[in-house]
């Protein structure tokens, strides 16, 4: 026998170990198992792909609940809207913050202590909400116009072409990014579009970063990319003015106090960047979107915008005091409806008896993850909404034009209906925020500008199934519009 194939045995014996060590079987009590035919790899190719598809799959195979296997990891998918609760009101058994922190790691290799998030976001309430949030509503319109501006000069008589989701991603990004890291006040700030053009190449390799599959090119450029946007992003938030960009400002201060170094506050700031940029954009295009797409949801909301400008003495209509506004709320949270999905995870770090709505009892392993899904139910669920693919402007109003809150599942009426925000103790701090600039920023456009598809017979692009499970989703290609500042005369 030669060293060689001594080597190989004693390699294949290894193997062996392994897998009969890792090897996982269904106990009495747990969530029914699918580990997939590839060893250790499980589902994992085929989740990446296209969640939504496989998690169908999955559901029509196994019910409401099931336990899958993605390289290497466990995850119990729940799928039931009425028994989210029991996840997310369980905070011992279930956390948060280690598997954000896998992801932070991943994503901008960033480390930071695990009670520094909670710290973090109760830093982040303080400056979004209340008081405070009128402020930024007001600051980030005015950049809002400003952009505007600077796109169309007064005296542009001709139709402007430009892909819809670019249009609303680079303007909404470039706004958020001077109200909130301060690239203006402090004069020493990156200018906004070369923070975006590297933040769209990162952007385009998020979804790999988060699930470690990128390629040994890639991996290069996801390296300078994230280097280059923490030397952009170095001097936002440094000046001694805390009136500019008070919350980052305060947001430093809290990583200096922990002892975090100079370079970890940097990657801490990209990550923020992520968080509050990242969604923003996409939703107002595919709002836009599917008011341009369906005529009669776009003179809804017209409508109720031209009521409000005739009113208004102000340029800034939603600045000083709240309007209401039923049939933008409606078509928006339909939009999202339709396009936001992100995942809710959990790990369970002690056993836990899981149970549902209906009764049943399941036994969650420690170490294993759990996720929710509320794309899938109750967002796209054909029990819960009628013809879940189209897009209904007034899905969310009531025949007498209030609020709809009542939607049904199984006969029963559902608290969570839909979950663009997440929801629980990590829901979404800047969901008025985003709500409110959005607003503006669809305001602004239908009511100065014309705005319409180059190709009227265009519908929505689809969804690029790579994306789902980090929020808002993006589409594969482009919608292309043109628009020119409206005729005053
Ligand atoms: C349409 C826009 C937005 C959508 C759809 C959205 C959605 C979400 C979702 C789904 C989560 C995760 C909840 C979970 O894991 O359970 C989240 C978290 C968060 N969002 Fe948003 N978001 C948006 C805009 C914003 C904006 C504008 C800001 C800030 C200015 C913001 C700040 C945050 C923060 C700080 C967290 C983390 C909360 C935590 O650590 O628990 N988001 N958002």
């Amino acid at each position: 026998m030669t060293w060689t194939t001594l080597l190989l045995m004693l390699l294949l014996l290894l193997v062996l170990l392994f897998f009969t060590l890792t090897r996982r079987s269904r106990l009495k009590r747990e969530p029914p198992l699918d580990k997939g035919i590839i060893p250790w790899l499980g589902h994992a190719l085929e989740f990446g792909r296209d969640a939504a598809k496989f998690l169908t799959r999955m559901k029509l195979k196994h019910g409401n609940i099931f336990t899958v296997r993605a390289a290497g990891r466990y995850v119990t998918v729940l799928l039931d809207p009425h028994s989210y609760d029991a996840v997310l009101g369980d905070s011992e058994c279930l956390d948060f913050t280690r598997y954000a922190q896998v992801l932070m790691d991943r994503i901008f290799n960033l480390q930071l202590p695990l009670d520094q998030p909670a710290k973090a976001k109760e830093t982040m309430k303080r400056h979004f909400l209340g008081m405070n949030a009128a402020a930024l509503d007001s600051i980030i319109s005015r950049h809002l116009r400003a952009l505007l501006k600077a796109k169309t000069p007064t005296n542009q008589k001709d139709w402007k072409e430009e892909g819809l989701f670019h249009l609303c991603y680079s303007l909404l990004f470039k706004a958020g990014y001077l109200t909130l890291f301060g690239g203006e006040q402090n004069n020493n700030g990156a200018d906004p579009s070369s923070v975006y053009d590297e933040y769209k190449k990162f952007d385009g390799l998020l979804t790999k970063m988060a699930r470690g599959t990128l390629r040994a090119e890639e991996k290069k450029t996801a390296h300078s990319v994230r280097k280059r946007l923490c030397e952009l992003l170095a001097p936002a938030g440094l000046t001694e003015d805390p009136e500019s960009s008070p919350w980052l400002h305060a947001y430093l201060q809290l990583l200096q106090e922990e002892g975090i170094d100079r370079e970890m506050q940097k990657k801490a700031v990209l990550m923020q960047l992520w968080a509050t940029q990242g969604n923003v954009g996409p939703a107002a295009f595919w709002l836009l979107g599917h008011l341009l797409t369906n005529p009669e949801a776009l003179t809804a909301v017209k409508k109720e915008f031209s009521q409000i400008s005739q009113m208004e003495t102000t340029e800034i209509p939603f600045k000083d005091k709240p309007v209401d506004t039923p049939v933008f709320d409606s078509a928006l949270q339909e939009a999202l409806r339709l396009t936001a999905a992100p995942f809710i995870t959990r790990e369970v770090v002690q056993e836990k008896s899981l149970r549902m709505a209906d009764g049943q009892e399941y036994l969650l392993r420690k170490g294993d993850r759990v996720c929710l899904f509320p794309f899938i139910s109750p967002q796209m669920d054909p029990e819960v909404y009628h013809e879940p693919q189209k897009f209904k402007h007034n899905r969310f109003l009531n025949e007498d034009g209030s609020v709809k809150e009542n939607f049904y599942k199984g006969g029963r009426r559902l608290k969570y209906y839909t979950m663009p925000w997440g929801a629980g103790t990590n829901g979404c701090v800047g969901k008025q925020f985003a709500i409110n600039t959005i607003r503006q920023f669809v305001y602004k456009f239908l009511t100065s500008f014309d705005l319409e598809l180059c190709d009227p017979n265009a519908s929505v692009p689809e969804i690029n199934a790579s994306r789902y499970g980090f929020g808002m989703l993006q589409p594969d290609g482009d919608l292309l519009v043109r628009y020119k500042p409206k005729n005053k005369d």
